[in-house]
Parts: structure tokens; sequence; C-alpha cells
């Protein structure tokens, strides 16, 4: 093969993985019913993967799946709490039953609510632990079977800034995001040089229905978190799926350990001595 074919077969094949980088390839997706988890199986299946979506409530994961079946993708769900160890084992044996391999995990499911510390119960405190660090391990340690055995695969897990920042109201929030955090660097150390890489995204404030909810339901609160944000405004769904795909892709494939954060600037123009950084006027 000449210099020019050589380039000419590398050119094809670097579009058609441009084109469709995770044809052949299958995520499971948890929390995949909604917000950034559902933009993420979205992006997935366009890009030409096959995505299994899970979480608590069957409606909304039905309704993932019939929007990436719509668009011609390919897509399947199960009804599962990450709480549940076994339940998780049984999840990822019935994926690799039926699609034989797992590329990529995004653990996505989160249980939140602000509460300060000396309002925060134990069971309080138990609940975000056991659905954001003990689920993501469980998910992780599952899923993890069948990457290190077909030794490929990629486990992006969504945290937070506040994981490494703290923030008041989050004590149990930021504890186990911070967990996932060290748990992702402990284990991309322990498996890539088998083929198996884990990352973090930490989204900043994000357009979906769940998190408005819960943290910005009126407008006041609406301005108050865009104010805090040096780019002025929130992300959406959409484009945070599209920093997700990238690390689930090969064009990433030297990354492994790291957090990326997608925050508009917001953990770096915090308020010091009361002075509003990062913002004009
Ligand atoms: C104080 C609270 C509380 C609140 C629940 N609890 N909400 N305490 N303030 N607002 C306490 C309960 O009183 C109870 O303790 C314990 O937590 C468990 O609550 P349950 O409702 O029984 O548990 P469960 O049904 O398992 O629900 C888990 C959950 C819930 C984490 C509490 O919020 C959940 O499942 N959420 C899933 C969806 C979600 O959170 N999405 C947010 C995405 S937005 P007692 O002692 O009374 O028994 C996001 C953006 C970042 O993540 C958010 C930044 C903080």
């Amino acid at each position: 093969m000449t210099a020019t074919t050589d380039m000419k077969a590398m050119t094809s094949t670097a579009d058609r993985t441009a084109i469709a980088p995770f044809r052949g390839r299958v995520a499971m997706i948890t929390g995949g019913g909604s917000g950034i988890g559902r933009a993420t199986a979205l992006r997935y299946a366009k890009g030409g993967g096959t995505v299994i979506v899970c979480g608590r409530r069957p409606e909304p994961l039905a309704e993932t799946a019939e929007l990436i079946r719509g668009a011609g993708g390919r897509a399947g769900t199960f009804s599962l709490d990450v709480r549940d160890a076994d339940e998780v084992r049984r999840v990822v044996d019935e994926i690799r039953g039926r699609h034989g391999r797992i590329d990529a995990l995004v653990n996505n499911a989160a249980g939140n609510f602000v509460a300060p510390a000396e309002k925060l119960s134990a069971n309080g405190w138990r609940a975000v632990i056991d659905i954001v660090l003990n689920g993501t391990f469980y998910c992780t340690r599952a899923a993890a079977d069948v990457m290190l055995e077909q030794g490929s695969g990629s486990v992006l897990s969504v945290i937070a800034s506040y994981a490494w920042t703290g923030h008041p109201g989050t004590v149990h929030s930021a504890a186990a995001k911070a967990g996932v955090l060290a748990m992702t660097r402990t284990l991309a150390a322990e498996w890539a040089s088998r083929g198996v890489r884990l990352n973090c995204i930490a989204p900043g404030p994000t357009a979906t229905e769940g998190a408005g909810q819960a943290l910005w339901p009126d407008g006041d609160s609406h301005r108050r978190v865009v104010d805090s944000v040096p780019a002025g405004r929130f992300a959406s769904p959409e484009e945070i799926a599209d920093i997700a795909a990238f690390l689930l892709e090969d064009r990433s494939a030297y990354i492994t350990g790291e957090v990326l954060t997608a925050d508009g600037g917001q953990w770096l123009g915090r308020q010091v001595y009361g002075v509003p950084l990062g913002r004009e006027g």
C-alpha cells in the first residue's frame, strides 16, 4: 500500500468513526429516563450505539427508548434501583446475555435534595450515599466484569463541582460525589492497563426538569442561578451529552481518571471576600 492509499484508508476509517463512533457498541445508562441521562442516551444512539436505559420508573425509560427508536436507533430498558447490588448484577448479566458486551456505563442516577446538615437525618444521609456512591460502585463493579473480560470499556460518572469545593446544604451529596471521584481515580489506575477507563463529568446548572423543580422552581431562584454562572446561562442537556459522548469515544482513549467540568466557569467565578468575580455588570 502506498502512502497515499494508506492515508485514504485511514481517512475513511476516521470519517466513519466520526459519524458513528459507537457503531456495534452497547451502553448502559442509569437514570436514563430524563435530563442529562436521556440526552446522553439519545446522543449515544445517534452515534450508532445500542443504548440500555435503566432507572426506577419504567414510564420515562420507555419514553427515552421510544424517542431513540423513533429516530431509527436501538434501545432497551430495565427497571433498576441502583441501591440493590443483586438487581444491578442481574441487569448487567441480562445485558451481556442479550447483547454480548458492554462498552460504556454512564453512572447518571442521582438522588438529591438541599438540606442544612443539622436538619439532615441519618436516613436522609444514607439515601443519598446509597444512590450516588454505593449505586455507582455496584454498577461500575458489575459492568467492569464484562469490560475487563472484553479488554475495553469506558465508565463515565456524573458528579458536580461541589465534590471538591463543598457547598452549604449538600454535605450528603458532596461527600457522595467526592467519593465517586476518588473511586474513579482509583479504578482508573487499577484498570488502565486492561483497557478500561473511567472519567467523571461535572456539569454546572443544566436546564433539566428535575433539577429545575428541585433547585430553581421560580423566577428569582432561576435568576440567582444564572447570575452565579460567569457564562451567564444554563447548559442544555444536549451540550452536556455531547461532552459525555466525547469521553465515551475512542477520541478520548488517552484520558482516564479525569473530571471534565462543564459549568460555564461557575466554580471559578465564586465570590471571594464578597466580591462577585467572573462576570461584569
Ligand atoms: C431533608 C429529606 C428531604 C429534604 C428527603 N429527605 N428529602 N430531608 N430535606 N428535602 C429525607 C427523608 O425525610 C428521609 O429521611 C430520607 O431523606 C429518605 O427519603 P425518602 O423519600 O424516603 O427516600 P427515597 O424515596 O429513597 O428518595 C431518595 C431521595 C429522593 C434522594 C430522598 O430525593 C430521590 O429519589 N430523588 C431522585 C431524583 C433526584 O433527586 N433528582 C435530583 C436531580 S438534580 P427520614 O429520616 O425522614 O426517614 C441534581 C442537581 C444537583 O442532582 C443538586 C444539588 C444539591
